[in-house]
C-alpha cells in the first residue's frame, strides 16, 4: 500500500499525458465518445462501488459546475433497483478501477439495453468493463495490488477531471456563462463565497482549471517528500474507538475516502459526512477528545468548513485538518494540522487524500494491522 501511495505522481503524470497540452487544453480522442454525443447530452448517471464511487462522486461536482450537465451518482448495487430512467441522451459512466466489480458491469449492462451510451472508467485494458461500454476512458495508474485503492483513486479523480474539462469545452465554455466558477483565483481561490449557480465558465477559465491540473503530479510529490507530523498524530489517536470525517463540496468526497481507508485498513469504525449535516445527529457522538478528520483546504466554502471547525471545538472534540499551507485561522483551532501544498481547489482533491491515505496507513500499523494482507481476512499482528 506505501508503495502505491508513493506511485501516485507518476500514476497521475501518466494518465495526464498525452491529453492536457502545456496550455491546458484537454484532448480526449481516444475515449471514443463522438462530440455530438457531447453536445445533445441531457444527464450524466455515475455508477460504482466503494472508492470508485468516491472519485465519482468528487467529479460530479466538476461536471455540473463547469459543463453544466445534471449528474446523478448512484451506488451501483443500487442503480438496478430504482428501474432508472435511460435515454440515449443520458450518458452512464461505469467507474471501476478494475474493470470487473459485478454490480457495476450490471448497471452498465441495463444502462446499455435501455439505450444509454456507456462509458467506463478503467484502469484495466481488456477488462469486463471495456466490453460493456461504448466508450472507455482509461486510467493509467499500473496495477493496484493492496487491498485499498489509493493510486487508482487519485488516477480516476485525474481522468474525471479531465473528462468534465472536455466536456465543458465541448459544450462551449461561456456560451450560458456568466462570472466563470468562482473556484480559481491565484494561489488557490479563497474567496470564500458559494460556489456559483448557472454560470459556465469561459474557455480562458477552462485553460487555466488544465493548467493547474498540470501540476498535480508535482503537488502530490511534495507533500510526498515534505509532509510533517503524520506520526506524531498517528501515535496520539491510534487507540482511538472511533473517528468521525467532515468535507464539503469536493472534500466531501475526499473526506469519505479517507473515513473508508482507516476503516479499511485499521478496523476503527469511522463516519464521514458532509459537514453541513454534522449537526443533524453526529454532533452526539463527539466527546472531549473525540478525533474529527475536518478537510479543510482553499476553496469556495472554506469559510464554512472553518465554522464546522469551531463547532466540533464547542464540544471539545479534537480536530485533525487538511489544510492548505499558510492557512492559519486552522492552525489556531485544530488540535493537529496536515499541511498540503496550495492549489486550485478543483486540483485539490488529489493533493487532499493523501495525508488521508497515509494517516489510515499509519494508524493501522500501529495497531497491528496487515495493511497489505488479502480482503476480508480478520486482523493479523505483524512483527516488525
Ligand atoms: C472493493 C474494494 C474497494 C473498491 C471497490 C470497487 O470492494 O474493497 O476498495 O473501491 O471494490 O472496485 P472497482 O475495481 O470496481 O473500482
Amino acid at each position: 500500500m506505501l508503495k502505491e501511495i508513493y506511485e501516485q505522481p507518476a500514476a497521475i503524470a501518466d494518465t495526464l499525458a498525452g491529453r492536457l497540452s502545456e496550455d491546458g487544453a484537454v484532448d480526449l480522442s481516444d475515449t471514443g465518445l463522438g462530440d455530438d454525443l457531447l453536445r445533445r447530452l441531457r444527464r450524466i448517471y455515475i455508477v460504482a462501488c466503494g472508492t470508485s464511487y468516491h472519485a465519482g462522486l468528487i467529479a460530479s461536482y466538476a461536471l455540473e459546475q463547469l459543463a453544466r450537465v445534471p449528474v446523478q451518482i448512484e451506488v451501483a448495487s443500487e442503480f438496478r433497483y430504482k428501474d432508472p430512467v435511460l435515454d440515449p441522451d443520458t450518458l452512464v459512466i461505469g467507474i471501476t478501477q478494475s474493470g470487473e466489480t459485478l454490480d457495476t458491469l450490471v448497471a452498465m449492462r441495463l444502462s446499455r439495453a435501455a439505450g444509454a451510451p456507456v462509458m467506463a472508467l478503467t484502469n484495466i485494458m481488456g477488462s469486463q468493463a471495456t466490453r460493456d461500454a461504448d466508450a472507455v476512458l482509461f486510467t493509467r495508474a499500473g496495477l493496484e495490488i493492496g487491498v485499498a485503492a489509493t493510486k487508482t483513486h487519485t488516477a480516476q479523480v485525474a481522468a474525471l477531471l479531465l473528462f468534465a474539462l472536455h466536456l465543458a469545452e465541448v459544450r462551449g465554455g461561456g456560451a450560458a456563462g456568466t462570472a466563470g466558477t468562482d473556484m480559481g483565483g491565484a494561489g488557490g481561490g479563497t474567496r470564500a463565497s458559494e460556489a456559483s449557480a448557472g454560470g459556465r465558465p469561459e474557455p480562458a477559465e477552462l485553460l487555466r482549471i488544465g493548467r493547474e491540473l498540470r501540476r498535480a503530479p508535482d503537488l502530490v510529490q511534495a507533500y510526498l517528500d515534505n509532509h510533517r507530523r503524520l506520526d506524531q498524530i498517528a501515535e496520539r489517536y491510534h487507540d482511538q474507538r472511533f473517528f468521525l470525517y467532515l468535507g464539503r463540496h469536493v472534500g466531501y468526497g475526499v473526506c469519505l475516502e479517507g473515513a473508508l481507508k482507516l476503516k479499511e485498513i485499521s478496523y476503527i469504525p469511522t463516519e464521514a459526512y458532509a459537514a453541513g449535516e454534522m449537526k443533524h445527529g453526529p454532533i452526539a457522538l463527539l466527546d472531549e477528545g473525540s478525533p474529527v478528520v475536518v478537510v479543510a483546504t482553499d476553496g469556495p466554502v472554506y469559510a464554512k468548513v472553518v465554522s464546522n471547525i469551531e463547532e466540533v471545538r464547542a464540544r471539545k472534540a479534537d480536530v485533525i485538518a487538511v489544510a492548505s499551507e499558510g492557512n492559519t485561522d486552522v492552525d489556531e483551532l485544530a488540535a493537529a494540522v496536515l499541511h498540503v501544498p496550495k492549489c486550485d481547489p478543483w486540483v485539490s482533491p488529489l493533493v487532499a487524500v493523501v495525508p488521508l491515505q497515509l494517516l489510515a496507513y499509519r494508524i493501522a500499523r500501529l495497531t497491528g494491522c496487515d495493511v497489505d494482507q488479502p480482503r476480508n481476512l480478520a486482523k493479523t499482528v505483524t512483527v516488525e
